[in-house]
């Protein structure tokens, strides 16, 4: 079953065979990267068809397998440069020793190599070949040459080999080959390296007496999610949170509240230190006026709590931002875009991410949400996507409005 939340969920992946007997192996990694999710287009060396048929590798991976660099019945032009501009990773494995020697001498005569020489995404080899090739000095000098210009080497490794000898030179497991290119497409940019950034998230808790509260819906999903991919593109993250029952993302720097008033004192404090905050929180706007020391008894008549304003924290970091960045959430029921175009001015965010309770999948608890990105230049509308991605989409726009340019994301 396909998980959204894996790295290879939707994403291109060229997968280069060569002529070795470990080319077997590449038909059950070819099922593993499907199942993950990832879109499939085998490409093989004329030597590989002998290891291993192009009919079980179009019926795993669901495509045409391409070899030549032209069908020799229509004349169809199979072009290494739209392949190599449709991949999000390309992945040779089984590599022989011939393909990597090739590879490192940029020699073009079969269209893996051409494909490989016009790939612009990350480029992963997985060696497989008996013990001696593998560490003839030859081969090791073009694995060198290889991972010195970016290519990321999948270690083979010791077992016993085709040959019959036993050493180093065994193809690494389709599992493991899976998981290496999974964690190499998961692998951010550190983008926001040096950037200290707050996030507010989650829940307040106004108390009423020891026992009873008032507080929303908000689980914290959203903002977690935030400053989980923040920290992932190396940013310096306070997450300012509520109470949820989430783990702390990787990398970032958690301070626990529980009332309007201390995220308002976390949150001022931690700002005079930071280069922008972005307001996920769902903050209670009244608390009671009097909070009673001891458990209010029931009595037969209705009952009345006085309320008070909290303060607004987004407003008050609005006030005092001095050209740093804030990002500001609406969760609105009616008049959806009034609203948060009113609060992007009142509150001076740089933009306000805009979600509405009347569309299905979209604010409090769930993994997914709808949201509109809105800042004073216009509008951009997205899909229903996981929270995870909306994040994605939430940070790409973080990183352009604080100018980093669009060729280091
Ligand atoms: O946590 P989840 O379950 O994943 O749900 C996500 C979410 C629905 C909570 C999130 O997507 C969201 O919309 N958060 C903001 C909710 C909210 O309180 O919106 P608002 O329109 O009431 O507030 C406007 C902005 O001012 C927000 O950035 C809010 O954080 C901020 N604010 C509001 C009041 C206050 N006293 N201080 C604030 O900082």
């Amino acid at each position: 079953m396909a998980s959204a939340n894996s790295p290879l969920a939707g994403r291109h992946i060229l997968l280069g065979i060569t002529g070795s007997i470990a080319a077997y192996k590449a038909a059950m990694l070819c099922r593993l990267l499907k199942t993950a999710g990832a879109d499939v287009q085998v490409v093989m060396t004329p030597l590989a068809k002998q290891f291993i048929t192009p009919l079980t590798m179009a019926t795993l991976s669901r495509r045409p397998i391409l070899v030549e660099f032209f069908d020799p019945e229509n004349g169809a032009w199979n072009s290494h440069v739209s392949l190599g501009e449709w991949a999000d990773c390309m992945l040779i494995a089984p590599a022989t020793a011939n393909t990597l020697a090739k590879m490192a001498a940029g020699v073009a005569d079969n269209l893996l190599l051409t494909t490989y020489l016009s790939a612009r995404c990350p480029v992963a080899v997985a060696p497989a070949m008996d013990l001696d090739m593998y560490a003839h000095e030859a081969t090791q000098q073009n694995l060198r040459t290889l991972a010195a210009r970016g290519v990321r080497i999948i270690e083979p490794a010791e077992g016993e080999l085709a040959s019959g000898l036993t050493g180093k030179g065994r193809m690494a497991e389709p599992e493991a080959i899976a998981a290496y290119v999974g964690a190499m497409l998961g692998e951010k940019k550190k983008t926001l390296e040096g950037k200290r950034l707050i996030v507010t998230a989650g829940a307040t808790i106004e108390a009423i007496d020891p026992v009873r509260f008032i507080s929303n819906h908000s689980s914290g999903k959203m903002g977690y999610a935030i400053a989980g991919e923040l920290a992932a593109r190396g940013a310096s993250v306070t997450l300012i949170s509520g109470r949820t029952a989430l783990p702390t993302p990787q990398g970032v720097r958690r301070i626990d509240v529980l009332s309007a008033a201390e995220m308002y004192e976390a949150a001022v404090a931690a700002f005079d230190r930071a280069d922008g905050a972005v307001m996920c929180a769902a903050v209670a706007d009244y608390t009671p006026a009097e909070v009673s020391q001891t458990k209010i008894r029931k009595s037969d008549g209705e009952m009345t709590i006085a309320l008070r304003r909290t303060r607004d924290i987004a407003a008050e970091l609005g006030a005092r931002k001095e050209g740093r960045l804030l990002v500001g959430f609406a969760l609105e029921t009616h008049d959806e875009e009034a609203h948060a175009e009113a609060k992007l001015e009142r509150k001076h965010f740089d933009f306000i991410v805009l979600n509405s309770l009347r569309d299905a999948g979209a604010g409090f608890r769930g993994d997914t949400n709808k949201v509109t990105l809105i800042d004073r230049a216009g509008r951009e509308e997205l899909p229903l996507m996981s929270k995870r991605e909306v994040a994605v989409r939430i940070v790409d726009k973080i990183e352009s409005k604080l100018n980093i340019p669009a060729a280091e994301r």
